[in-house]
């Protein structure tokens, strides 16, 4: 499903799963990442994602359990160039949770790319979904303002440097129209 979104500086962008074939697309924008994104993104400092990480990023994208989006900004010529992406991935043993991740190029970060993701991924999450739980770095603020967007937010420190996150959403599936 394809969706539009107008970014808070006026940008005209498109939503679109995350496909196969931008599995090279995504590995070459993560080496464009600055040092602190990678560190906020995976929690760890590395500066290629390993083929076993792709497989898990790309491949094991589903639609269903595990759906991801990119974001597409539109520029006056109307070429689109890819600026983000956001997945989240329903965690086996505990169906009704799922874990989200979001990465934003250093470039676009704070023209509400992160929020267009979350407003439409939380639409389009796995099917059951009620709560996020997820593990964020404790000086990722921007992280911490674009999750309590989606909800009742319940922080609590997890070790050294990070925090864990539970947001229950607030937002309704949208109806099944299955049936009708
Ligand atoms: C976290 C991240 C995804 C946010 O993306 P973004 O497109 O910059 O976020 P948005 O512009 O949609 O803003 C989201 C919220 O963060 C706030 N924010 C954005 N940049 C900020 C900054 N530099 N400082 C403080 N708050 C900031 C915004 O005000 C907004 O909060 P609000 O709705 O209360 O106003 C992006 O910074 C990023 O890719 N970081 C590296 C990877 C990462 O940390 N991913 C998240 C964990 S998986």
């Amino acid at each position: 499903m394809i969706a539009e979104a107008v970014l808070t500086d006026g940008t005209a962008a498109l939503l679109w799963p995350l496909r196969s074939e931008d599995r090279e697309a995504l590995s070459e924008g993560y080496e464009h990442l600055s040092a602190t994104t990678q560190y906020h993104r995976f929690l760890a400092s590395a500066p290629h994602l390993s083929s076993t990480q792709l497989d898990h990023l790309v491949d094991e994208v589903d639609g269903i359990d595990h759906v991801a989006l990119v974001l597409v900004v539109i520029d006056v010529d109307r070429v689109g160039t890819p600026v983000g992406v956001a997945r989240m991935i329903r965690y086996e043993e505990q169906p009704a949770a799922a874990d989200v991740a979001v990465t934003v190029l250093d470039e676009w970060q704070g023209h509400g790319v992160a929020t267009a993701l979350l407003d439409e991924l939380v639409r389009q999450r796995p099917v059951g979904v009620t709560r996020v739980v997820t593990t964020v770095a404790a000086d990722n603020g921007p992280s911490l303002a674009m999750l309590r967007r989606l909800g009742k937010t319940t922080v609590t420190p997890a070790g050294i440097g990070r925090l864990d996150v539970v947001v229950e959403l607030t937002i309704p599936h949208p109806p099944d129209t299955a049936n009708l």
